[in-house]
């Protein structure tokens, strides 16, 4: 038998109520906030995850798709939606454009990552990208957005973590100076952060290892090598969130997984989620877009991963396609003409189904039970031949009978009674 790829999900129709769930509702609350949908491609050429993401990620370094496409040129499905935005943000010279370039977009990434609950290779994110703006309150619209819609969703145990990473210049100033402690550590860091010293010493700061944890407790904070002008912004951002509201813990050790951030970091965890608890995360990217080819143009965003906000929400949250009517055709006419009557209901709005397996009364209604139908039109070839049909009540089991072509205002008339 074949199966699915390992690490890739199938999302079969119990489960996909709940994504339309949260897709609807953080849809909702971008266009509430001025974001406007962009699709952006599966794959790009590889060049643009590395010089954005960075080379010595984990990301670019283990877990991208990568193959050659019948030219040679290097391709790579895309890891995540930043890149892909700004490379369209440039290719269609939206920095011209005076309106605020404020995007949303949703749809599968892919890393090559162990898969675990809430980690997979194929997953799904809703992001959103904010263009021009290097005001703190650009900062603080995004985490807001962020927070509002996870709270929509009335999400368990979420903390909102963020962090100042500075400009390049003041983490250039840190970086030694981290290095210089975590050398005098380094027996007891994981392989990974050992080699992390030269590659990114940053991320030593949030590796999970408790060990790595427990070594770097007093190393030297990014926060003491900030100039004032990343400490202003981050006084305003602080300011800000406090004043609409927003609940957030300062978290020193917060530094993303991706090199193109400066200044705001953030990251939404659930408390629900075991290893794999970030929800959401994102933060200020200022000098991508130059980094790119572009214009310095300032910009800030974040993203969510679908999978883990789907893990989070009750398992009882299943509004799958339940019919209204049932059409119970049997008999070699009355199947034809049932068929024709579904297809009038469905025409005039009505939610209806019918099961062309079922031969007899008692098989058609016990399809309509397990598909939880209201009423059901019962129609046999007697009732043809008198030109008309039952409508029973599923739950009261009251039956009554009809003219054909009273039917259908007979049963619009009984669901918009229905709540
Ligand atoms: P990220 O932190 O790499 O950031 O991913 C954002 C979210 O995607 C994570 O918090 C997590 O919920 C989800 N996610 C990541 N990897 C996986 C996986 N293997 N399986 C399931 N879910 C996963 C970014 O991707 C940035 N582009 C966010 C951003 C947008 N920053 C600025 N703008």
């Amino acid at each position: 038998m074949m199966k699915a790829i390992k690490g890739v999900k199938d999302l079969l129709p119990e489960e996909t109520p709940r994504w339309r769930l949260i897709e609807d509702t953080a849809k909702r609350w971008a266009t509430r906030y001025g974001f406007q949908e962009i699709r952006i491609p599966i794959f790009e050429a590889t060049t643009l995850f590395a010089r954005s993401i960075g080379a010595t990620t984990d990301i670019v370094e283990k877990e991208m798709y990568t193959f050659a496409d019948r030219d040679g040129t290097s391709l790579t499905l895309r890891p995540e939606g930043t890149a892909g935005t700004v490379r369209a943000f440039l290719e269609h010279n939206r920095v011209a454009d005076p309106r605020p370039q404020k995007y949303y977009y949703l749809g599968p990434m892919f890393r090559h990552e162990r898969p675990q609950a809430g980690r997979l290779r194929q997953f799904h994110q809703f992001g959103v990208e904010s263009f021009g703006i290097s005001d703190p309150r650009a900062d603080v619209e995004v985490m807001s957005l962020l927070w509002r819609l996870l709270s929509d969703l009335a999400l368990p145990g979420l903390t909102l973590e963020i962090n100042n990473l500075g400009f390049a210049e003041d983490r250039a100033l840190y970086k030694p100076i981290l290095v210089a402690f975590l050398q005098g550590v380094e027996r007891r860091l994981c392989g990974n952060c050992q080699r992390r010293i030269e590659t990114n010493p940053l991320r030593v700061l949030d590796c999970k290892v408790p060990e790595c944890r427990q070594a770097t407790e007093d190393a030297p904070r990014l926060a003491d090598s900030l100039s004032q002008a990343a400490r202003d912004h981050f006084d305003r951002v602080t300011t800000g969130l406090n004043g609409i509201g927003i609940p957030f813990h300062l978290n020193h050790r917060l530094v993303r997984g991706l090199d193109y951030y400066c200044l705001t970091a953030f990251e939404v965890t659930c408390s629900h989620l075991g290893a794999q608890n970030a929800v959401g995360a994102g933060g200020r990217y200022d000098g991508l877009v130059e980094q790119l080819g572009g214009a310095a143009v300032p910009a800030v965003g974040f993203a969510v991963g679908l999978e883990r906000i789907a893990l989070m929400l009750p398992q009882e949250l299943s509004l799958s396609a339940v019919p209204r009517v049932y059409v119970a055709a049997f008999g070699s006419q009355a199947a034809d003409v049932g068929f024709a009557l579904l297809d009038e209901l469905r025409r005039a709005g009505i939610h209806g189904d019918m099961d062309f397996r079922a031969a007899s009364l008692k098989a058609h209604l016990r399809q309509a039970d397990r598909l939880g139908a209201l009423y059901s039109v019962l129609l046999g070839d007697d009732e043809v031949a008198k030109g008309s049909a039952t409508i029973r009540n599923m739950q009261t089991k009251e039956q009554e009978n009809f003219l054909l072509s009273d039917l259908r205002s007979n049963l619009l008339a009984r669901l918009s009674a229905r709540p």
